[in-house]
């Protein structure tokens, strides 16, 4: 008889992490024999995890705060856009060794077609933040070609350190002047950071100063309506919550798993909003 696969999404602590809930919806739907989980997994016994894992049982696993980097250096084989980026979120088999992914970058630019029609490769497009997930939209987005990128972020040598790390060709906001220029002609902002989040400290940037066909997207997804997009709303502007890149990163992972690339319909939506 074939034994239940098992996944996880691994971190410490391991906050209340809605990755298992949007992979067993999937596994369900589909049929599938597997489970998912979270597991608590403290850094000095990162290691133990990684070499007990069994390919026979465990399909593979995500990855939260604070084991990206650490699991990234510590798993044998990498994707060519995960050793890029020098951060995973997605751990699998091939030829029965660890293997990292990362599927944030298309998880954004995926829900982002989703919810706009962005395809405007000519207009400037402006990516606040220079962390992590910067370094995944950046890509993204350059990828999807992107011609004219700004990044605007309060720490200025850590966005240069995010180009040259990326070699990718993107300008550098300087300071808040610069940043109300380039607005007046921005296709699409972009908000990277935390800002937003559990309702505190909104992102300061007066959207009244883009076009008026302009698209905000913020990755914050608690709440869903975060400061920036709200002033979006309220301006007409057409707005990309967060929420659609956690589920379509997800799916992303799911497809890396089990060959199927699930979809994102709003029944999931609804319960994934519900545990907000
Ligand atoms: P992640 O991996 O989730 O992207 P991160 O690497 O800590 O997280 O990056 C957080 C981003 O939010 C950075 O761009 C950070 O700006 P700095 O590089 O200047 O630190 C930005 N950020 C966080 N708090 C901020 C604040 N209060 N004001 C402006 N930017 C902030």
């Amino acid at each position: 008889m074939q034994q239940t696969k098992n996944l996880y999404v691994i971190g410490w602590p391991i906050k209340h992490s809605r990755s298992p809930l949007i992979h067993n919806y999937w596994i369900k739907k589909h049929g599938l024999d597997a489970v998912y989980a979270q597991k608590q997994v403290a850094p000095d016994d990162l290691s133990k995890f990684i070499h007990m894992l069994k390919s026979d049982e465990c399909l593979g696993f995500n990855i939260t705060i604070p084991h990206k980097q650490a699991v990234f250096a510590a798993v044998p084989r990498r994707d060519v856009l995960a050793n890029k980026l020098g951060a995973c979120n997605t751990i699998s088999w091939r030829d029965n060794e660890l293997y990292a992914d990362n599927t944030d970058g298309y998880g954004f630019y995926r829900n982002l077609l989703d919810y706009s029609d962005w395809r405007q490769t000519d207009q400037p497009i402006i990516i606040y933040g220079a962390g992590g997930a910067a370094r995944a939209i950046l890509q993204a987005m350059h990828d999807a070609g992107a011609q004219h990128i700004y990044i605007f972020n309060r720490t200025i040598p850590r966005a240069q350190k995010l180009l040259a790390d990326l070699n990718i060709e993107a300008n550098i906001l300087t300071n808040s002047d610069e940043l109300n220029d380039c607005l007046a002609y921005a296709g699409l902002l972009i908000n990277t950071t935390s800002l937003g989040m559990n309702g505190e400290n909104d992102v300061d940037i007066n959207l009244s100063l883009m076009p008026k066909t302009a698209i905000v997207a913020d990755i914050v997804y608690t709440p869903l309506q975060t400061g920036l997009l709200k002033q979006a709303d309220d301006l007409g502007l057409v707005t990309v919550d967060g929420l659609g890149m956690l589920l379509h990163q997800a799916a992303k992972a799911f497809e890396i798993w089990f060959g199927i690339l699930p979809e994102v319909d709003d029944e999931l939506r609804d319960l994934v909003l519900s545990d907000l």
